[in-house]
């Protein structure tokens, strides 16, 4: 059976049901193995999926069985074999080994054995843990949100014009800074690249930037990282209704994405893509006024003017099914930059969309000031040193439009649609109050 003219395919787990009982060659790393007599069960994964091999004593001679049999967990093999339809293993597919090439034999045992491991142990070894089944399906949905955004935005329009990460100034709120040296100056990782975006409106419309941002977050919750990712569109002449509309079309283009892309994914990780499925426009929209009317009438303590924590978030969003916009926050617990409500200039066309299932502000934005004076007193106000945003204030003095944008955090995102509890899952290699490494 084995005739040297046979061909063998080089292929990948995932397309190994094209082909049934060929001879396949796939590439990956050893994840389980289980031994019965004189039959080992070799469980690879390739980064597309998990294949059960099964090696007899009888097909791979008494050596080769012998070396399967004491193998370490994650040492890295090629491995030959012909693909068989089995209903009971992973995938549906078998491969009945006929030979396989040790690559590089685990020196030890591996850390991240299959039994339960606490979160903090998980996260020193997340250059290990990342190989997991569940935590590879969740990075394969990250980037399924970070192309459906690229995508959108391009479908839109929007042209994508980075911004500086080192940068002079603040945008959000001197707090939350982390400074740099740079060549004997004081220099700040950029908290957002939003002010860069209004300049590049004035060259090419609509603009987006996608990068990190940094936040010296003093918050240990849930939902804070000090480096995070941020997709923020801005557009010249884009009016603040408009942008709710932008904003809308753009987690819902998201949704689909991932429902049409990574449906397995999801339902592996153990999220209902039937949570999902009705997001859909229009999402609903309450002024910060009646959202604090609401908590009051729910027995929250809350005092028009007072900033929302995560509890008051939770309570307003448990009361819809999709994201809800809270709207018209008091004008002196916001960024310096918002434009005020014409009907109500204590107030500020500002919104954030807050996500179901506590999941907290996924969007934040709205209308920028474009008055030269009054975004000039708004910068005194906050005491933020003139000389760094004569640039900024440039902008008003050159063709100043009515302009909007907002800033869409990555993992927010992705905790709320994988349905997870903690955003560290939700980044490669995350950084938190108490953790810088690995
Ligand atoms: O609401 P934020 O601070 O808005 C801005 O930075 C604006 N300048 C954006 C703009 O208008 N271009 O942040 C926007 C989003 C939040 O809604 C949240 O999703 C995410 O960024 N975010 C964080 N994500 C994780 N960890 C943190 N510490 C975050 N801070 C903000
Ligand atoms: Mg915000």
């Amino acid at each position: 059976m084995n005739t040297p003219a046979e061909t063998v395919y080089e292929t990948t787990i995932s397309h190994i049901g094209a082909y049934e009982n060929k001879r396949v060659e796939l590439r990956g790393w050893l994840y389980n193995k289980r031994s019965s007599g004189k039959i080992v069960f070799v469980i690879l994964r390739d980064g597309t999926g998990i294949a059960q091999c099964v090696a007899s004593q009888k097909d791979v001679g008494e050596q080769l069985f012998a070396w399967l049999n004491r193998l370490n967990q994650e040492s890295s093999l090629i491995v030959q074999g012909i693909v068989r339809k089995d209903s009971r293993a992973p995938g549906g597919y078998e491969v009945g080994l006929t030979g396989c090439t040790i690559v590089s034999e685990a020196l030890d045992d591996y850390p991240i054995s299959l039994k339960q491991h606490g979160v903090e142990f998980l996260l020193d070894n997340r250059h290990l843990w990342m190989r997991t089944p569940r935590q590879r399906d969740i990075l394969m949905i990250r980037a399924e949100i970070v192309k459906a955004c690229r995508d959108f935005l391009h479908s839109e329009g929007f042209v994508n014009v980075d911004a500086p990460i080192l940068t002079p100034s603040a945008c959000e709120g001197t707090t939350t800074l982390f400074s740099a040296k740079y060549f004997g100056e004081q220099a700040y990782l950029s908290q957002s690249g939003q002010l860069y975006n209004e300049a590049a409106i004035m060259s090419l419309g609509k603009v987006y930037c996608f990068g990190p941002a940094f936040r010296a977050e003093k918050s240990k919750t849930r939902r804070h990282l000090t480096e995070f990712w941020m997709v923020e569109p801005e557009a010249a002449f884009m009016r603040f209704e408009e942008m709710l509309g932008l904003e809308e079309r753009m987690v819902c283009y998201i949704i689909e994405s991932v429902l049409d892309n990574c449906e397995s994914q999801l339902r592996e990780i153990g999220r209902d893509p039937r949570q999902l499925i009705n997001i859909k426009p229009p999402f609903p929209r309450i002024t910060y006024t009646e959202a604090v009317e609401m908590l009051t009438q729910k027995g929250i303590a809350i005092t028009w003017g007072e900033d929302f924590g995560a509890p008051h978030e939770t309570e307003i969003a448990s009361e819809y099914s999709k994201p809800v916009f809270v709207t018209h926050y008091p004008t002196k617990i916001k960024a310096f930059y918002m434009q005020p409500a014409p009907d109500n200039p204590e107030t500020v066309l500002g919104a954030d969309l807050l996500a179901p299932e506590g999941y907290g502000e996924i969007i934040g934005g709205g209308e920028r000031i474009y008055d030269y004076n009054l975004l000039l007193e708004r910068l005194k106000e906050h005491n933020l040193p003139l000389e760094e945003y004569v640039w900024y204030l440039d902008l008003r003095k050159y063709g100043a439009v009515p302009h909007s944008g907002f800033g869409m955090g990555i993992e927010r995102v992705l905790a709320w649609i994988c349905g997870l509890e903690h955003v560290r899952e939700t980044i490669p290699f995350p950084r938190m109050i108490n953790r810088l490494r690995p």
